[in-house]
C-alpha cells in the first residue's frame, strides 16, 4: 500500500516555500526517471535540472508566472528528441550490445526493422512519439518524489517554443515537453493543499473484459 499512500499524499502543489530539496532526494527522483521504460529502450529525451535563479526567473515568465518555478528548489525539464534517426537508433543498440556483452551486430535486424517502421511515419509522428516516452519518465519522477515526501507540480502550463529558446534546445535537436518543479509546500497560501483528491471512481475508469 506504500505507493498508493504516497500517491494520495501528493498533489499538484500550488505554493512552495523556497526550502531546498537535499541532493540525494533529487538524485533518487532522477534515477527513477532514468529507469523508466521507453519504446525499444530508445529513451528519446533528456532531463535538464535547473537551479540557476536567473534562468528560473526567465522560465517563470514564459510559464504564466507560476510561482512554484522560482519558489521550488529544482526545476526538471523533459526535452524530447525532435526525431529518430538511424544514427540515434544505432547509438542506443551499440550501448545495449556492449553492456550486455553481445556481438556488435546482434541487434542489426531489429535496428533495420525499427527504422523501417519509424521512417515512413514522418517527423511529426517522431516528435510526438518521443514526447510520449518522456511522459512515462515524468510519471515515474512524480511517484518517486511522492515517495521521498518531496512536493512536485506537474506542468504543461508554459510556452514550449519560448522555453526551447531559453534553454537553447532547438540547436540540440530537442524540444521541451513537460516540466516539474520540486520543492516543499508552503505552510500557508496554497488553496489546494486541504482539498479532497478527486478521481473518477474505478467503476467509471476500469473496464474489465473477462
Ligand atoms: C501533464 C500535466 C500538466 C499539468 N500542468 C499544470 C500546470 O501547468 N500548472 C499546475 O498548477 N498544475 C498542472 N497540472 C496539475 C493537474 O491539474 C493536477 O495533477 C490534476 O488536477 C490532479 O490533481 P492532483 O495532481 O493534485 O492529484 C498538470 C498535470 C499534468 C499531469
Amino acid at each position: 500500500m506504500a505507493l498508493i499512500d504516497d500517491l494520495k499524499w501528493r498533489y499538484a502543489t500550488k505554493k512552495m516555500n523556497g526550502q531546498k530539496v537535499p541532493q540525494e532526494k533529487v538524485d533518487y527522483i532522477l534515477e527513477a526517471a532514468r529507469l523508466a521504460p521507453s519504446s525499444s529502450g530508445l529513451q528519446p529525451y533528456q532531463i535538464f535540472v535547473i537551479t540557476n535563479p536567473t534562468l528560473l526567473e526567465k522560465i517563470k515568465e514564459v510559464a504564466f508566472n507560476q510561482s512554484q518555478i522560482t519558489d521550488g528548489s529544482h526545476l526538471l525539464v523533459w526535452a524530447a528528441w525532435d526525431g529518430y534517426t538511424p544514427q540515434k537508433i544505432s547509438d542506443t543498440f551499440a550501448l545495449i550490445t556492449e553492456e550486455r556483452g553481445l556481438p556488435a551486430n546482434a541487434m542489426d535486424d531489429y535496428k533495420s526493422m525499427l527504422w523501417g517502421n519509424y521512417e515512413p511515419r514522418g517527423t511529426e509522428w517522431h516528435k510526438n512519439h518521443a514526447a510520449r516516452q518522456a511522459y512515462i519518465s515524468f510519471g515515474m519522477a512524480i511517484a518517486a518524489a511522492a515517495e521521498q515526501k518531496v512536493d512536485a507540480t506537474p506542468m504543461e502550463g508554459f510556452d514550449p517554443a519560448k522555453l526551447d529558446e531559453i534553454l537553447g534546445l532547438r540547436e540540440l535537436g530537442l524540444h521541451s515537453v513537460v516540466i516539474l518543479p520540486l520543492g516543499y509546500r508552503a505552510a500557508e497560501g496554497d488553496w489546494l493543499v486541504n482539498m479532497k483528491k478527486v478521481r473518477r471512481p474505478a467503476s467509471h475508469f476500469i473496464t474489465e473484459l473477462a
